[in-house]
């Protein structure tokens, strides 16, 4: 490893580490051709040194994988030893396309030493499908024995055998001797599924690798120097589950087994067994462990049912495709879907479909493991996105008057949410992005103080829940753990709605998943338990005291530690599993990991019933199981993958000469403002930035940047976001997520490939070289460009803040908190006769912003972009939000009709408000009952004037008789 560590320590290589691998491969390969060529050539001696460099380069990595494997590399070094140029060729050739393209999980032939690749040998036994029997799954299990060096090929020899023709399914063993090699192996070998750990193993690795020192040196409590040797395999298993959760871990041990078993520190371990006598079971067990991950209850049983010689009297026509192969004038869409969509096409809930809105079979199960995999205590499907998703919690779990603090620039499912179950919208505002027209996300600090305000006005009890979305759009991810931990220290039993629209796959990554509102609930249960969390705790009540003061400005500037012995863990997460994982359109979950969910369970039924449609679509439900079995399997490898892609982005945007002339791609400065990147860390890929230091950004930062959301900058080429979108759609064939005024939005994903990033990086080549060719024509084009690059990236819009709800929608217009009865905005809306119409340049807008009355919102209004609502029912409209309108300059405004203009609730329709004539009558008849008391005041005075003259004249001592 020694070789590779001066560029492992970069971040990007840690993200990196298969496609690093396999680039070394393809070194190795050129350099093995261009020996041949030189022997052919007739130069024999040129050209072996580089292959033995080369070669030694990658031979590090190597004992991490199955394949190539100890054999093929010897026989290689053999080859090189023997000066056998063209072997060495063919055979490194054969090697790394087999890398490249995977075909050594099936054709046994690539496992050949002979160049013949029809030959096959004994111990790979039934390795492949033979005569079109299915291809078996391939993988890897780890076995870390603490066996001498030179018994392993004998060990793995033995798994070999182990095989059996009825396995379902067929794996590789790759050996490694110690604790550290076995972390290294999960790390980097995403093809790993299981492993099975001996116990005496000891610690150090050989290999002096800085990727391994620079994660155990951010896994602290992976401490391992004072570990009792019967400690290490438990410890192992731990510090596996926490990179890798979705392993199957086995514990071979010589000791009293049954201790092991029952020692909850164990849970992790799927089976511990005694040591000499358990092979045969231990393959059994990986066999079977795999196998849960991979089946996919309803999906499987789909295609048995889609087998199945079914007539139908039912709805439904397209479920078999009668109507459809048959017909004269619809058979293409036969042809183009293909039958077995339309033989999985049913309206049925029996015959073993299962039913959606009362689960009890195949989707039972398949949302069981989806919770599993997620990390949650449930899962529902939702068939209609995570716009439903949002709509079913707010149903479940708030009623009418419940107060929610939500970013206002949530999604809309959000503001509908609350309109549906009546729950109160308290807003608080996102830092802006004003230069890019866009928002990052909501501060700690004003999430505190919206708290720290209900409770200083009695009403925390009403406070139901917050709602965040992480990540946001544009990538920033909050400090999951850290905001509900702060909140709970004010409210224990708060309730986190955490909207991971975007960042389902995150759980897959062992770097982002601390940043998920699961990963965050699973740390946050762990520190409740540990003794420290009291310690923490105690140490605060010390100085604040036990009831926290909402008016003492401390509580603002540090962290605040909550009662571990009084918190509940309340978190529900929704994931579009249709945007990052391999679910058709409209696939979601939501997870729920509430301890009293209990609560709940009868609401979120009907939370079911009231938003799940009755005829889902099996298809969809079918692709979140195979979803679910794909990322158990392989996610972890996919969303390195993805990961890598984004880092490759922005490494060749900022390095090319000519595309960063006028493209950028944000990094994390740009796209967190410094207060809020507390360790300093700027960016993935600032020279000389470790992963010590990402990491610590990852723990310790307010807000972290998603790498896999790139903001491309195009203002800078004289391109708006929209039109920039469209140009890459129409002209080039490329799709790219959303835009803003300057900057269109990237996201690599776990389908990406290198052969995409190569299309893009081409693509605005050709455009930025297309400008330079522009702006050299002459004076005229270099102004045009100027004045138009100054227009996109200076002369942007404020961004307009949520000014508040009017009067009639506050229970108490004098508190200092702004939640509003947005719903019976949202209703007095309905009749049109209570509204009226502006239009957005009228100057009867800019009176009644001057001198009143208030414009009210009678309903959302949202631009694309940005897609945030500038107006809820209900709020008063400021001169802000209308000077934005008025600039904005996008197509697409939800909520807002140009020909009628605003549509404002009349002031006669809000309960408890004064329309102008009422206003104004009241004015005159406040003057005339004004000017009747100063009347009557001034009789009174003067009455009472005379009255206490009258007195004092009878007070007044009699004047004594003059004698
Ligand atoms: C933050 C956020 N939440 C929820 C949704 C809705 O998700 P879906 O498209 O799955 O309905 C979106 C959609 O873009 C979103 O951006």
């Amino acid at each position: 490893m020694s070789s590779t560590s001066g560029k492992t320590n970069k971040v990007d290589h840690i993200f990196q580490a298969s496609a690093v691998r396999l680039d070394l491969w393809r070194e190795l390969n050129a350099t093995a051709q261009t020996w041949s060529a030189h022997v052919r050539a007739g130069k024999p001696g040129e050209g072996r040194a580089a292959v033995e460099a080369a070669l030694a380069e990658v031979l590090p990595l190597e004992g991490f994988f199955a394949y190539p494997g100890m054999r093929l590399l010897q026989t290689l070094a053999e080859r090189i030893a023997d000066d056998d140029a063209m072997g060495v060729a063919r055979l490194v050739l054969r090697l790394s396309s087999a890398l490249l393209s995977g075909s050594y999980r099936y054709d046994a032939g690539q496992w050949e030493t002979s160049d013949d690749s029809s030959a096959r040998v004994a111990d790979r036994l039934t390795f492949s499908a033979e005569g079109g029997e299915r291809r078996r799954p391939y993988f890897e299990t780890l076995f870390v024995s603490p066996a001498p060096v030179n018994k392993l090929p004998e060990i793995a020899h033995d798994i070999r055998l182990l095989r059996r023709s009825e396995d379902e399914m067929v794996y590789e063993p790759v050996l490694v001797g110690n604790f550290e090699d076995a972390l290294l192996g999960i790390i980097l070998n995403g093809k790993i599924e299981a492993v099975v750990i001996y116990d005496g193993i000891p610690i150090p690795s050989q290999h002096e690798s800085s990727l391994l020192r620079d994660f155990l040196a951010t896994h602290e409590h992976l401490d391992t120097s004072n570990l009792a040797p019967r400690e290490i395999g438990v410890t192992l298993a731990r510090a596996i589950k926490r990179v890798r959760p979705e392993l199957d871990i086995y514990l071979l041990t010589d000791r009293q087994v049954e201790k092991i078993a029952g020692d909850s520190a164990a849970a992790m371990i799927r089976r511990v067994f005694y040591e000499v006598e358990e092979l045969t079971e231990v393959h059994l067990n990986v066999l079977e462990g795999v196998a849960d991950r991979y089946s996919t209850p309803f999906f499987d049983n789909l295609k048995h049912y889609a087998a199945r010689p079914i007539a139908t009297f039912h709805a439904l026509p397209i479920a078999r495709g009668k109507s459809i192969m048959k017909s004269n004038w619809i058979h293409d869409m036969g042809e183009f879907y293909g039958q077995n969509i339309f033989l999985a096409e049913t309206s049925a809930t029996t015959g073993g479909i299962d039913s959606m809105l009362e689960p009890t079979g195949n989707i039972k199960v398949a949302q069981e493991k989806f919770a599993r995999a997620v990390g949650a205590d449930h899962v529902f499907f939702v068939t209609n996105g995570t716009s439903t998703s949002n709509k079913m919690v707010y149903q479940a779990v708030t009623k009418p008057g419940d107060i929610v603090i939500a970013d206002r620039n949530c999604h809309k499912s959000h503001h509908y949410g609350m309109v549906l179950s009546g729950a109160q919208p308290l807003y608080v505002e996102a830092f802006p992005m004003t230069e890019y027209s866009m928002y990052g996300a909501v501060p700690l600090r004003t999430i505190k103080q919206a708290l720290l305000n209900l409770k200083a006005e009695g009403r925390l009890d009403r406070l139901k829940m917050l709602t965040l979305t992480n990540c946001t759009f544009d990538g920033h991810v909050y400090n999951t753990r850290r905001v509900m931990e702060e909140c709970l220290a004010i409210k224990p039993d708060l309730l986190f709605l955490w909207d991971e629209a975007w960042f389902g796959f995150a759980r897959w990554s062992p770097f982002l998943r601390p940043r998920t509102g699961l990963g965050a609930a699973a740390a946050l249960e762990e520190w409740r338990e540990s003794p420290a969390a009291l310690e923490a705790y105690e140490a605060q009540v010390a100085e604040l005291g036990e009831d926290l003061d909402p008016n003492d400005a401390r509580l603002l500037e540090r962290r605040l530690v909550p009662d571990p012995r009084k918190i509940r863990i309340r978190v529900y997460e929704t994931d579009s599993v249709h945007k990052s994982m391999s679910s058709l359109r409209q696939g979601s979950i939501v997870a729920v990991r509430d301890e009293d969910y209990s609560e709940h369970v009868s609401a979120f039924r009907e939370a079911v019933f009231i938003h799940a449609s009755t005829s889902p679509n099996a298809q969809i439900i079918a692709s979140m199981d195979l979803a679910r079995r794909q990322m158990e399997l392989e996610g972890y490898e996919l969303v390195m993958g993805a990961i890598n892609i984004a880092l490759t982005i922005r490494r060749e945007v900022a390095a090319h000469p000519i595309i960063s002339k006028y493209f950028s791609v944000l990094g994390a400065d740009s796209m967190v403002p410094a207060e809020y990147r507390g360790s300093g860390f700027k960016d993935f890929l600032t020279p000389g930035v470790t992963w010590v230091q990402a990491v610590k950004a990852r723990e310790e930062d307010e807000f972290f940047l998603d790498p896999t959301r790139l903001t491309l900058v195009c203002g800078t080429a004289g391109y708006d976001g929209t039109a920039f979108k469209n140009l890459l759609a129409e002209k080039y064939n490329i799709q790219l997520n959303k835009t803003s005024r300057n900057s269109v939005l990237l996201q690599s994903n776990i389908n990406n490939s290198r052969s995409d990033v190569a299309l893009l990086i081409k693509v605005l080549l050709e455009i930025a070289t297309e400008i330079e060719e522009r702006l050299a024509s002459g004076a005229a084009e270099r102004k045009a460009f100027a004045a138009q690059v100054k227009n996109l990236m200076e002369d942007v819009p404020d961004l307009p803040n949520f000014s508040r709800f009017h009067d009639g929608y506050r229970e108490n217009p004098a508190s200092v908190t702004l939640e509003g009865d947005m719903r019976s905005a949202f209703f007095a809306a309905y009749d049109e006769s209570d509204c009226e119409y502006l239009p957005m340049m009228s100057p009867q807008i800019d009176e009644r912003l001057a001198k009143g009355p208030e414009l009210v919102s009678a309903n959302f209004v949202i631009p694309y972009p940005p897609g945030f609502p500038i107006m809820v029912p209900g709020q008063i409209i400021d001169a802000s939000t209308i000077g934005f309108m008025r600039k904005l300059d996008v197509k697409e405004i939800h909520g807002f009709n140009a020909t009628r203009g605003l549509k404002l609730i009349k002031l006669s329709a809000i309960p408890g408000a004064k329309t102008a004539k009422v206003v104004k009558k009241a004015k005159v008849v406040k003057k005339a009952k004004v000017a009747k008391a100063a009347k009557v005041a001034k009789k009174a005075k003067v009455a009472t004037a005379a009255k206490v003259a009258k007195k004092a004249v009878a007070k007044r001592p009699a004047p004594r008789k003059r004698k």
